[in-house]
């Protein structure tokens, strides 16, 4: 059958980067996040795939058991790899209780429409569906200097009409501009959700990301990682000099 035309949003990203250059972007990132010593045997499910680059970076990396995640059947139908894909809601999992090892998310929890909700709905099935001891890895948008630079050079229209990459993330943005602001006014909330559920292994801010890995512990349940449960939030850092930890 074939797959509904992309919408406009869908097409900006489809234009965004090329493949090769979306392969080389998540080998990064999955190197700086310490991919390469995670056990090449372990199950790795990809939330908010889109049209599945991340899983090729993951395939390239060695791992073997793949699967991937996305609401979108058109950006699904882009994906030519070997890993198992599934339409489905990522606020609603369709695995099991503690049958996988990672779970991925590269910009899919900025498009969720509700905060803190749809964030505490998603870290909520990736704790269900993860082993004690799983990895939780996020890089999403972050308020940086280096963001906000970006986003002042693209409302620009003579930069935007010069350099395509940059109008197809104006674009983008433009699309998703109320979930997008939604997300970048919320770091605190953000991280409190994330560091309340997994134990930190992993965590860098800059040039616009935020890069993080955490980890779960065996404690069952979500804890109350909204708003004053959990553990104490640690200040987020925003620079662009990479703030690890
Ligand atoms: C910015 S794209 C990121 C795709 C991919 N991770 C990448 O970096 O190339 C966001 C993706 O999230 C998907 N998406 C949005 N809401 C979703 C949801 N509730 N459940 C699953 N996928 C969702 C969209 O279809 C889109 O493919």
């Amino acid at each position: 059958m074939r797959e509904p035309a992309p919408t406009a949003w869908e097409a900006a990203y489809l234009r965004f980067e090329t493949p090769e250059e979306e392969l080389r972007k998540f080998l990064r990132r999955l190197r700086r996040l310490g991919a390469e010593q995670w056990p090449k045997d372990a199950q790795v499910v990809e939330l908010f795939c889109g049209r599945g680059n991340g899983l090729n970076a993951l395939q390239h990396l060695g791992f073997t058991r793949l699967e991937g995640v996305d609401l979108s059947p058109t950006l699904l139908a882009n994906y030519t790899g070997t890993a198992k894909c599934v339409v489905a809601d990522c606020r609603q999992l369709p695995f099991p209780d503690a049958s996988r090892d990672i779970a991925i998310v590269q910009g899919g929890l900025h498009h969720l429409p509700e905060l803190p909700g749809d964030l505490e709905r998603v870290v909520s099935e990736v704790r269900r569906v993860l082993r004690p001891g799983g990895r939780f890895m996020v890089v999403e948008p972050w308020r940086t200097p280096f963001l906000r630079v970006v986003h002042w050079v693209g409302s620009f229209r003579v930069a935007r009409r010069m350099w395509s990459k940059l109008d197809a993330l104006e674009t983008m943005t433009e699309l998703e501009r109320t979930t997008y602001e939604q997300w970048l006014r919320q770091p605190e909330t953000v991280l409190r959700c994330l560091e309340g559920n997994f134990a930190r292994e992993r965590k860098f801010i800059g040039w616009g990301k935020l890069m993080w890995v955490g980890r779960r512990n065996a404690e069952r349940g979500m804890r109350n990682a909204g708003l004053g449960g959990g553990t104490q939030p640690p200040t987020p850092t925003p620079t662009d000099a990479g703030v690890s930890s």
